[in-house]
């Protein structure tokens, strides 16, 4: 057994782990029992964090055994990772811009939000994109009482005690607002990230693959003790939640968060315009390589803070700032083979599997190479792409990849091609299920059709249902749902099948889950536990869930946001009905069109989602999982006691104080629903010069109708 104490993790066999993981585990149990229950320690903190990492480490390199990890039953910092905070503001990311015109575009869109004219001053401020994570800090009375990392947006995780003990973050603070929270981001210099890589490659582990991974990965560490350890800084550039305002400008607050002793960005500086903009981006990216740090753009805002707030927020981005991304970086190497992987909607997507190569730190070995066309040399449009040059197995290729995004190919070099290398031939059979794949008209994807019929459409379904952003069920990932697909005693086949798991198992007289191999009592209990426990399931989490084409996180978020409800959306989009009353405008029935006035949801993805409602078999799996469920209405984010909170709002004619769309927004901060149409359901009908038919059916219904000063001052201006 000493002997075992001693070996190093990464040459354990499975039966040598396992038998560590005990030992370790049977310690960290009692430890926890004399710290937590009996208050008399047996062991020193750092023997305990000792024993907490080498279990961590064991479970990291043979996850079956995190599964029945006892620390997840002792308040378990290690199994169960960090507590989750609710943000009071959520946290948002950004909308890209990725030319000089989208630059410009933003610059107009604002100004027909506000309806400020071309000449009117507009001036934007212009920092850096870090980089990094994304963290908030909250200071109540000065002091620093909790951090937390971005996470869904809605809830983060804490991260206090490893925040603390990053040196650019202060832990008090004089003279600051009673509540203050700072947001900013999270990073490490590229210095030290040469030396932290250094040091783990001496102690054999595994160096990080850039600077944001090795931020994050220190920064999402359980113990605080490893996190104080690694040279994290932090800049700040935004705030949440405050008591009073730091400034009447971005810059300002931006200055008093420097005078409250937060490092800010020192070349965040005041632009007039695009044209300003623009040559500051420039300016930046020049400097790019020297600054000793990451940044992958620039971020430009509204300067000045009530029209910020006017202009207010989309589902996940503010529409007062634009992330302007820098090019990517590009590598060349040789195209290996092409493979066709089919996804949930069918599409059969080409990869490039490639001879690994280095882009900006990271190691690619595949790219997308988006569709037959692409493949050809000719865009969606059929006009040439890479001067009709097509992609061949054996070729020479440039890859290049910006951020997150999934490395893409952007040439190829005609003169090192193979002399046998053959154009591609794109499969017009699914290569999962032998069905023929189509192409529809103005489609640029080819698709498998197949349905549900096709295995690989099934189980990746099956996969985006339980992916992070959906049900998140632990222990049911990928791998465990490829599994259950293929097995024969116990088979999840449909979403539904998830939910009948335990049931199946427990009235099985044939082999029961927990003893088959990999499994045991606990893992198998732990995993009917988790399964039960997302049988209530937020309504846009249900939403996004089901998989549907064009149905993002965003689009089910507003969705569920309008509609509020399971029963409500359930019969909206039973009842949606595009094509009702031919040749009327607008077209569709009312449940149609106020599915399509949701800010944010268009035609496309409005006839996708009905389309999924009205379709026999996809039905039939929606109702057979919707029969398992508790579905969690959506809370609205009101002021309660808005005077028009809960009120269906119709507006018509002209506004003449602001745009269709700002009232619109204004309306749905303050818990209002707003309409296309009258109907009997309307509440209040906000009537601009020129309202024509709407204000004469509104009086016929005996509709209140006010006019645009009247619904400002029940605003309150
Ligand atoms: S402002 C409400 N400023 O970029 C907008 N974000 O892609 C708050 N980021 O989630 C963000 N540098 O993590 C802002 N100077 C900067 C930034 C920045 C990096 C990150 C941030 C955000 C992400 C969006």
């Amino acid at each position: 057994m000493a002997d075992l104490a001693e070996l190093a993790v990464s040459k354990m066999a499975p039966e040598q782990a396992a038998a560590e993981w005990q030992r370790l585990a049977e310690a960290v149990t009692r430890a926890n029992r004399s710290y937590h229950t009996e208050d008399a320690p047996e062991i020193t903190d750092a023997d305990y964090d000792a024993l907490k990492r080498r279990l961590a480490e064991i479970e990291a390199r043979f996850p079956a055994l995190a599964a029945g990890s006892p620390t997840q039953e002792v308040g378990a910092p290690l199994a169960e990772g960090f507590a989750k905070v609710r943000h009071e503001i959520r946290m948002l990311s950004l909308e890209n811009a990725f030319s000089e015109d989208e630059v410009t575009d933003f610059d107009t869109r604002i100004r027909r939000y506000l309806n400020l004219a071309p000449d009117a001053p507009l001036p934007f401020t212009a920092e850096p994109k870090i980089d990094g994570l994304s963290l908030s800090l909250r200071y109540e009375g000065g002091k620093l009482v909790q951090a937390a990392t971005r996470g869904d947006g809605e809830m983060g995780e804490n991260v206090t005690a490893n925040a603390a003990t990053i040196a650019d973050i202060p832990q008090t603070l004089t003279g600051a607002p009673e509540i203050l929270e700072v947001r900013g981001e999270v990073y490490m210099s590229h210095a030290d990230f040469a030396a932290l890589n250094a040091r783990q490659l001496e102690a054999g582990a595994k160096p990080f693959a850039n600077p944001r991974n090795a931020a994050a990965g220190s920064l999402r560490q359980l113990d605080a003790a490893i996190t104080a350890a690694r040279p994290l800084r932090f800049f700040a550039y935004s705030w949440g939640a405050l008591s009073e305002p730091l400034a009447a400008t971005q810059l300002g607050a931006i200055r008093r968060l420097t005078e409250l002793g937060f490092s800010t960005n020192p070349l965040t500086v005041l632009c007039d315009g695009p044209a300003a903009l623009i040559a500051q981006y420039r300016s930046i990216e020049a400097e790019r390589a020297t600054l000793g740090y990451d940044i992958d753009g620039v971020v430009y805002k509204v300067d000045n803070l009530a029209l910020q707030a006017r202009l207010s927020f989309r589902s996940t981005t503010p529409r007062w700032a634009i992330a302007h991304k820098f090019a990517a970086e590009l590598a060349w190497t040789r195209l290996e083979a092409i493979d066709i992987q089919v996804g949930r909607t069918g599409a059969l997507s080409p990869v490039a599997r490639l001879t690994p190569v280095t882009v900006g730190g990271v190691v690619v070995s595949n790219a997308t190479l988006h569709n037959e066309d692409y493949i050809a040399g000719r865009d969606s449009a059929g006009q040439p792409i890479r001067e009709g040059r097509d992609i061949r197995i054996g070729d020479w290729v440039q890859i290049y990849r910006a951020g997150d995004v999934i490395p893409k190919i952007a040439d190829i070099d005609l003169s090192r091609r193979p002399e046998d290398a053959q154009p591609y031939s794109f499969p017009t059979i699914c290569p999962e299920c032998g069905s023929e794949a189509l192409r529809d008209e103005g489609d640029s994807v080819r698709r498998c059709s197949g349905g549900m019929a096709c295995p690989a459409q099934a189980v990746e379904k099956l996969k985006h249902f339980v992916s992070r952003a959906a049900f998140d069920i632990e222990g049911l990932g990928a791998k465990q749902i490829e599994a259950f697909f293929h097995d024969t005693l116990l088979p999840i086949r449909a979403p539904a099948d998830i939910f009948t798991l335990a049931e199946r198992d427990a009235a099985s007289p044939l082999q029961k889950l927990k003893n088959r191999e990999g499994w045991g009592e606990r893992s198998a209990t732990n995993l009917f536990r988790a399964i039960d426990e997302k049988r209530q399931i937020p309504l846009n989490r249900l939403i996004f869930a089901l998989g549907i084409r064009h149905v993002g996180e965003t689009g089910a978020s507003l969705l569920a946001a309008h509609y509020g409800t399971w029963a409500a959306f359930e019969a909206a989009m039973t009842a949606a009905d595009p094509a009702a009353g031919e040749g009327a405008k607008p077209k569709g029935n009312p449940e149609w069109q106020d599915l399509i006035a949701i800010d944010g949801v268009g035609p496309v993805l409005a006839a996708s989602v009905v389309t999924s409602f009205h379709q026999p078999a996809e039905r039939a799996a929606i109702d057979a999982l919707a029969a398992h469920l508790d579905v969690q209405p959506v809370i609205r984010r009101v002021a309660t006691g808005s005077p028009v909170a809960g009120k269906i709002v119709v507006f018509t004619g002209t506004l003449e104080r602001m745009t269709r769309a700002e009232a619109k927004a204004r309306a749905e901060a303050l818990g209002a629903k707003v309409a296309g149409s009258v109907s009997a359901k309307t509440d209040i009908l906000v009537a601009g010069p020129g309202a024509g038919s709407k204000a004469s059916k509104a009086a016929d219904l005996g509709v209140e109708v006010i006019n645009e000063d009247a619904w400002l001052a029940l605003i309150g201006g």
